[in-house]
C-alpha cells in the first residue's frame, strides 16, 4: 500500500487555503493508504513563537485536523517534535544540501525580502527538514497546495542524492499530490496573491460568521465590467475563484451571467459568497471548539500518533545509519 504524508506548521489555525489546498485531500486518502499527517512546530520555530504560545498553537491545529475529518483511528497525527528522529535524519540529510541550492529556493529569497532581521539558518534549511519529514515514512504521495512545490521538488533531490552517494536505492521519491487535478492555489481577499497565514487575507475555518462577512464584503474588487464578456481583473477573478469553491453551480452560473452582461453587483456576490463560508464553516467550528476542550482524547490521539509515526521513523533512521556506515561496538 502507498504512502501518503503531508503536514501544516503550527504558527496559525487553519484557513480556507489550507483546507481546499491540503487537508480536503488528507481525508479522502486517509481511506485508501497508509497515511501519516502531522503538525509541523519544528518549522514553526522559525517564527519565534513565545513559549507560552507554543503548546496551544499545536493544540489548535491539532483539533482543526480532527475536526475537517481526520481520524486518528485511520490515520496516523502526530506532532513533529514528538519524534526525534526526524530531527536525526535532518541533520544528516544536512551534510549533503548546499547552501547555494538552498539559498535559490523561491520561499526562501522571498523571506529574506520580506523580513531581513530575522533570515536565521532554519528558514535555509528549511526545505531539508522538509525532505527529513517526507522521506522518514518513505512517502510516495505528499497532498500539498502549489505554493509547496518547489519545496517537493527537493525533497526528491536530497532523497535521489542520498540514493547516488551511497550507492542505494532506499529512499522512494516522493510525488506532489492533489486529487484528480494539478495542484492549487487559494487566493486572498486582497485582490493579488495566495490565502496565507502571515498575509492577513485569510478566511479561517474558526472565524465567527460576522468576522467572515466583515472580511468578505471588505474584499477587494473594481470598479465593475464596462462592456459585454469582459475579462475579469485579478481581484474579481479571485472571488469567482472562492464563489467556485464553495458555491453551487447554479449561484457560480448566476453571477457569471451577470458579470457577463455588466449587471452584476458586487455586493450581491459578496453576500452569497459570506453566507456560503458561513454553512461550511459553522459546523466545522463547533467541532473545533469541542475537541479542543478535550483534554483526554487529544492526550490519547498525540500519543497513539507518537508511538506509530516513531515505530516506523526509527526503522527508517536504523537503516539510514547503517548505509551510511555507522556501526555498533
Ligand atoms: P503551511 O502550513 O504553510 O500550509 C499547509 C498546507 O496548506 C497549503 N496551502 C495552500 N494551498 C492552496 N492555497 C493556499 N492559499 C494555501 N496556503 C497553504 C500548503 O501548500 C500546505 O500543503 N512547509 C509546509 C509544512 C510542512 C510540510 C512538510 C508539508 C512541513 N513539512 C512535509 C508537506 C510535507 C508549510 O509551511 O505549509
Amino acid at each position: 500500500m502507498e504512502t501518503v504524508l503531508s503536514g501544516i506548521r503550527s504558527t496559525g489555525n487553519l484557513h480556507l487555503g489550507n483546507y481546499y489546498g491540503a487537508v480536503r485531500n488528507f481525508v479522502k486518502m486517509q481511506e485508501e493508504y497508509r497515511c501519516f499527517f502531522f503538525i509541523a512546530d519544528l518549522h514553526s520555530l522559525t517564527t519565534h513563537p513565545k513559549p507560552e504560545n507554543l503548546h496551544d498553537n499545536i493544540r489548535k491545529v491539532l483539533s482543526e485536523y480532527i475536526a475537517c475529518g481526520i481520524d486518528p483511528d485511520r490515520a496516523t497525527i502526530y506532532i513533529q517534535s514528538d519524534v526525534p528522529e526526524i530531527s536525526e535524519l535532518y541533520l544528516l540529510l544536512n551534510m549533503n544540501a548546499y547552501v547555494g541550492e538552498l539559498e535559490r529556493t523561491t520561499t526562501f529569497k522571498e523571506k529574506v525580502r520580506k523580513q531581513p532581521e530575522n533570515v536565521n539558518a532554519g528558514l535555509l534549511t528549511y526545505p531539508v527538514l522538509m525532505s527529513a519529514d517526507i522521506i522518514i515514512h518513505n512517502a510516495d504521495k505528499v497532498p500539498v497546495g502549489k505554493d509547496q512545490e518547489q519545496n517537493l521538488e527537493m525533497a526528491r533531490k536530497f532523497a535521489r542524492r542520498f540514493n547516488h552517494i551511497y550507492h542505494v536505492d532506499y529512499f522512494t521519491l516522493p510525488e506532489p499530490f492533489n486529487f484528480g487535478s494539478e495542484l492549487i492555489k487559494v487566493p486572498g481577499l486582497d485582490g493579488t496573491g495566495k490565502m496565507g497565514k502571515s498575509e492577513g487575507n485569510g478566511l479561517y475555518l474558526i472565524d465567527e460568521p460576522k468576522e467572515i462577512r466583515k472580511k468578505v464584503m471588505k474584499a477587494v474588487t473594481d470598479a465593475g465590467p464596462d462592456k459585454p464578456n469582459a475579462p475579469k481583473p485579478e481581484p474579481v477573478e479571485n472571488l469567482f475563484y472562492l464563489l467556485r469553491l464553495m458555491s453551487d453551480v447554479s449561484t457560480v452560473a448566476h453571477f457569471e451571467e451577470a458579470y457577463n452582461n455588466c449587471t452584476i453587483r458586487y455586493g450581491d456576490l459578496k453576500k452569497q459568497l459570506a453566507e456560503d463560508i458561513i454553512l461550511f464553516t459553522t459546523p466545522v467550528r463547533e467541532r473545533i471548539l469541542e475537541i479542543y476542550n478535550d483534554d483526554e482524547y487529544l492526550s490519547r490521539v498525540v500519543r497513539n500518533g507518537a508511538e506509530k509515526a516513531r515505530e516506523s521513523a526509527s526503522k527508517t533512521l536504523r537503516d539510514v545509519r547503517e548505509i551510511i556506515g555507522y556501526k555498533g561496538f
